[in-house]
């Protein structure tokens, strides 16, 4: 298995072709897809004809550096779910959207957290990235404490898109978060004890 991020606990890799399966079972969670859809799965063919397809195009776009990667559990490689770290389609290559999506059985376990950071680490440390940011409902916190957890700030509030209006909350918007590299590398100094 090629791995693109290995933390203590959690392993990224590619998705292969043939891993439809584990992205449909994902997104058939209501709970899981509570504020990107409502509660909605994910019709099983959007995932294996749009979803799946667009995933592994990014790994040649971005020629691996970036992308959205399937997480499993380091000592029995149970599948997590994903997390990406990937500029916008036709954006810069400096600005890249943290994102995540976990199987209820993962989550409060500390996994996002635990991967964000090192992502965010990665981003500022191998790749070059000027700018990690995050978008979410303002209902959902949990997403919402992962970003606060790595030192990212909320910078604007976000109007909800027009195919999440049925998202419960999608009254309030929503807002994004960033962290640029300077802030990063200040908090990692302050996290060493360097005198700044
Ligand atoms: C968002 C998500 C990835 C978080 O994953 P996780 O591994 O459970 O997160 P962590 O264990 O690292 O916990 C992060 C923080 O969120 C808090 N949290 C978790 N569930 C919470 C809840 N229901 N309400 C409030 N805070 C919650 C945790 O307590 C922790 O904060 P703390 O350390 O201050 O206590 C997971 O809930 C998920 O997959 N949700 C569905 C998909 C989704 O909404 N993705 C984000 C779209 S923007």
């Amino acid at each position: 298995m090629e791995t693109y991020l290995r933390t203590e606990r959690v392993t990224l890799r590619p998705f292969g072709a043939d891993d439809a399966d584990l992205l449909i079972e994902l997104d058939s969670d209501p709970a899981v897809m509570r504020y990107l859809s409502g509660g909605e799965p994910t019709a099983p063919e959007l995932v294996r004809e749009r979803d799946l397809p667009s995933i592994r195009a990014g790994y040649d776009r971005w020629a691996g550096r970036f992308g959205l990667f399937a997480a499993h559990e380091a000592g029995d490689g149970a599948f997590l779910g994903w997390f990406c770290l990937r500029p916008e389609r036709e954006g810069p290559l400096d600005e890249v959207e943290l994102g995540y999506r976990l199987r209820r059985a993962a989550w409060g376990r500390g996994y996002a957290t635990e991967v964000s950071t090192a992502l965010v680490d990665k981003a500022f440390t191998d790749l070059g990235v000027r700018v990690v940011w995050g978008a979410t409902m303002a209902l959902n916190r949990p997403s919402q404490r992962v970003m606060e957890k790595v030192g990212m700030t909320v910078t604007e509030p976000l109007p909800t898109p027009d195919d999440m209006l049925a998202v419960e909350g999608a009254d309030l918007g929503g807002y994004r978060y960033e962290i640029t590299r300077e802030r990063w590398a200040r908090r990692a100094a302050e996290d060493r004890g360097d005198v700044i």
